[in-house]
């Protein structure tokens, strides 16, 4: 049985934007956000506070989060990777924050800058600080379905970071496959896996879709009980530290499937719709929707 309501995280402010060369101004990063919120969306990941060399896109995240109409119940997240990223975040008025580890060496190298060991101990005193601000964190794996530098990663490896980060209090776990490459059987086999050491309710999809795959991705997932999944708005995005990682799966498509089983999100996806179409007018790229263009040519 699928679970009867889905939470959608949206990260195309994040997610979506880290990776775009062309710097996009302040007052359309904040109009993405609230037209986000608008749509209804009640998760929006708004920016990063790391550091502004490694990703430049994500410098102005303090001035997204003081430009931007909060609406009451809407969760405004950020990435946080170390202590210094977590107070600037909190400066900022943050509501929730997220950790970010890999299930592979090399992407956590390429990624954070080190181990996987080290960076699960970067985490610890962010969730104290956070713990103590009444902050609740997040915390990502990437690569569970593949790693750009190694290949096939195991979901032993994966269970084990993940059940790592749940242990030091990340509230949620969200699985990222980071370059796309997984499919449907190998998504709900990792499910199968982490779920024996997490409760399903406490574990998310973060789905790339840059082999198309994406949404059967999803309900494989649906089948194994997970109930929150991880989106961007019009498909944007892919990740500075993945050559070749598209953006993620594109929040209008998760949607009409959503709709289509009869799932409730409260989302309404004509706003949604806008709100991607917008934004790619405004970027002067594609709109990674399927669900737009079909509406556009309709
Ligand atoms: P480092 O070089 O090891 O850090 O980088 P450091 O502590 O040695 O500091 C170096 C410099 O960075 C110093 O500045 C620090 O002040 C500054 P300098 O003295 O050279 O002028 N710095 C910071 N500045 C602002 N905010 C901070 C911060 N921390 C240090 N928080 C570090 C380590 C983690 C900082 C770096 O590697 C980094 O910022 N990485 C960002 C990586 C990133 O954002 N990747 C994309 C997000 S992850 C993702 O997309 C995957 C996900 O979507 C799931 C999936 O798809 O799998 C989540
Ligand atoms: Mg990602």
């Amino acid at each position: 049985t699928l679970p009867p309501h889905v939470r959608l995280v949206e990260v195309g402010p994040r997610d979506g934007l880290q990776n775009e060369k062309r710097p996009l101004g302040l007052a359309d990063k904040v109009r993405l956000v609230d037209d986000l919120s608008a749509a209804g969306l009640e998760y929006i990941e708004a920016g990063s506070f790391v550091s502004p060399k490694w990703v430049p896109q994500m410098a102005d995240s303090a001035e997204v989060f003081a430009g931007i109409r909060r609406k009451p119940g809407v969760v405004y997240a950020a990435l946080t990777p170390n202590l210094k990223g977590f107070e600037a975040a909190l400066e900022a008025g943050v509501g929730e924050v997220a950790v970010f580890a890999a299930a592979s060496e090399s992407f956590s190298q390429k990624n954070i800058d080190c181990s996987i060991a080290e960076s699960l101990a970067r985490f610890v005193p962010v969730l104290d600080a956070a713990r103590a601000h009444g902050v609740r964190v997040r915390g990502y794996v990437s690569c569970v379905l593949g790693c750009p530098y190694e290949g096939e990663v195991a979901p032993r490896r994966v269970a084990e970071v993940a059940r790592e980060l749940f242990a030091m209090g990340c509230h949620e776990i969200s699985l990222g496959d980071t370059i796309g490459t997984g499919t449907a059987g190998k998504a709900r086999a990792l499910f199968e896996v982490v779920g024996r050491e997490i409760p399903r309710e406490r574990l998310a999809g973060h789905f790339h879709d840059t082999y198309g795959q994406a949404l059967a991705n999803v309900y494989a997932s649906l089948l194994e009980g997970i109930a929150v999944f991880d989106a961007a708005v019009a498909g944007l995005g892919g990740c500075p530290y993945a050559r070749g990682a598209s953006g993620n799966l594109a929040s209008e498509d998760l949607l009409y499937l959503l709709n289509g089983l009869g799932i409730h999100t409260g989302i309404d996806l004509d706003r949604l719709i806008a709100a991607g179409e917008r934004i790619c007018a405004v970027l002067g790229r594609d709109n990674g929707s399927r669900v737009a263009g079909a509406r556009r040519g309709a």
